[in-house]
C-alpha cells in the first residue's frame, strides 16, 4: 500500500488537544497515521506516495457511530407519518419490524445492511456498532448477529429489545429465553450485551438479569435507558460498569452526578428526538457536569431513520447546546470511548488512518450548512474509500 500525504489542511481536528491545528498535514502509511504536523514541515516518505492537497479545507477523524440497528426488514414510514400528525412514539412499534425481519431472507437483510453501511461511509462514518434486536427468537437473533459480524467487530446482542408478541404478559419467561438458548446462540458473534430498560420494554430487575448473564458469558454491557421517561437504567448501567448508556433523554440530577463520577459514556441520539418529537436532552448540562458524551445516529426504522452523523451534529449544535467542536468530538472520540476503543477517534501517530476531508473550511459548517453533503473524501484504514 503506498503512503498518502494530506497537505494544506486549513483546520485539522485531532482530538489530541482542545484546539485544532491550522496549515497542517497528515502522513498515512500501512493503514496508520504516522506523522501529524505543520504542512511546511511534512516529511517526504521514502518510495512512492500519493499527495492529496486539502486546499485549505477541514479534516476530522472518521465518525465513530457507536449505536445502530441496521439489520432489519421493512420500514415504518406510515408510523412516522402518523407521529408527525400527532401520534405518540411507543416501544411497542418495534414488534412490527420484528415480523418483517423474521420474514426476510439472509440475502435481503444482508443487502439492506450493506446499503446502510455504504450510505454511512459516504457521510464520513468509518466505524459502526450494530445491534440485533428485531429477531427476538433464537434463530432470528442468531441470524442478525451473524450478519452484523460480517461488517463490524462491534456487534451487540440485544435480544432484550422488547418482549415479542408470543410472550405477551410473560416477560420473565422471555428473559429466561434471552439468557438461555438465545445467549448461547448469539454470544459467539457478539462483543456487547444490551437491554432496553424502559417502561414498555424491560424492568430494572429483568435488565439486571440480562446484563449479568451476558457479562458472565464474556460480553460487555451497554444499556438503552431513560429514552421515554426517567428510570433506574442509568444507575444499573453504571453499577455494572457499562461502557455506555444510550439515550438519556430524561436524566435526573442524580443520574448526571453519577455519570460524571463514572467512566460510563452517555451516548446522545438526537435523531430520536427529531423523529419522536420528544424534547432534546440538554448536552450542555452533561458536559458542564463532567460527563463524557458520545453522539450516534441510532439508525433504525422506528425512532431514528437517519444514518447521517453530520445531521446529528447539526441537531446537537442547534438543539442541545453543544459547540461544533464538542459535537464533532462526541461523534468521533466520544464514540470511540463508548466502544472502549483506543485505536480510533483521534488523529495522532499510531492511530488507524480513518479520516474525513470536508468540503468546508471549518467544522462549524457541519451545523451551519445542515443537509448539505459536505463529506468530500473518506479514508478507512488508510484506503481512500470515497
Ligand atoms: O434505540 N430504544 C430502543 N430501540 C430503538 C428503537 C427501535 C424501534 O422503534 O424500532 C432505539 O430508539
Ligand atoms: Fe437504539
Amino acid at each position: 500500500m503506498t503512503a498518502t500525504l494530506i497537505t494544506d489542511i486549513g483546520e485539522l481536528t485531532t482530538n489530541v488537544g482542545p484546539e485544532p491545528l491550522h496549515d497542517a498535514a497528515v502522513l498515512i502509511e500501512h493503514g496508520l497515521i504516522t506523522w501529524v504536523g505543520q504542512s511546511a514541515d511534512a516529511p517526504t516518505p521514502p518510495g512512492g506516495f500519493t499527495e492529496v492537497d486539502a486546499d485549505g479545507r477541514a479534516v476530522i477523524p472518521g465518525f465513530v457511530d457507536s449505536h445502530s440497528h441496521i439489520v432489519f426488514g421493512g420500514d415504518r414510514a406510515a408510523e412516522f407519518e402518523a407521529r408527525m400528525a400527532g401520534e405518540k412514539y411507543a416501544a411497542g412499534g418495534i414488534r412490527s419490524t420484528v415480523a418483517a425481519t423474521r420474514a426476510a431472507t439472509d440475502e435481503e437483510l444482508r443487502a439492506r445492511m450493506h446499503g446502510f453501511v455504504a450510505e454511512m461511509l459516504a457521510q464520513g462514518t468509518t466505524t459502526i456498532e450494530i445491534k440485533s434486536g428485531y429477531g427476538l427468537d433464537v434463530q432470528t437473533e442468531a441470524r442478525l448477529v451473524r450478519l452484523a459480524a460480517e461488517v463490524t467487530e462491534e456487534v451487540t446482542f440485544l435480544g432484550a429489545h422488547v418482549v415479542p408478541a408470543e410472550y405477551a404478559d410473560r416477560g420473565d419467561e422471555y428473559v429466561d429465553l434471552v439468557i438461555g438458548d438465545m445467549l448461547d446462540a448469539c454470544a459467539p458473534y457478539a462483543k456487547w450485551i444490551d437491554v432496553f430498560c424502559e417502561t414498555g420494554a424491560f424492568t430494572v430487575a429483568q435488565s439486571r438479569r440480562v446484563l449479568e448473564a451476558g457479562i458472565a458469558r464474556g460480553l460487555r454491557p451497554r444499556v438503552h435507558a431513560s429514552q421515554l421517561g426517567p428510570g433506574e437504567g442509568v444507575q444499573l448501567a453504571i453499577e455494572l460498569g457499562a461502557a455506555s448508556v444510550d439515550h438519556g433523554t430524561y436524566l435526573t440530577d442524580a443520574d448526571v452526578a453519577e455519570l460524571a463520577a463514572s467512566d460510563t459514556v452517555l451516548t446522545l441520539l438526537p435523531g430520536v428526538e427529531f423523529s419522536t418529537r420528544h424534547p432534546y436532552p440538554d448536552a450542555r448540562r452533561l458536559i458542564d457536569a463532567g460527563v463524557t458524551v458520545a453522539l450516534a445516529c441510532d439508525t433504525n426504522p422506528g425512532s431514528s431513520f437517519t444514518s447521517s452523523m453530520p445531521f446529528c451534529i447539526a441537531l446537537a449544535v442547534r438543539e442541545m447546546g453543544m459547540t461544533s467542536a464538542e459535537a464533532v468530538r462526541a461523534a468521533t472520540a466520544g464514540g470511540a470511548a463508548a466502544l472502549r476503543r483506543t485505536d480510533i477517534g483521534v488523529i495522532a501517530p499510531g492511530m488507524r488512518a480513518d479520516l474525513v476531508l470536508l468540503n468546508a473550511p471549518s467544522i462549524v459548517h457541519l451545523a451551519y450548512r445542515p443537509g448539505v453533503p459536505l463529506v468530500s473524501k473518506v479514508w478507512k484504514d488508510g484506503v481512500a474509500v470515497r
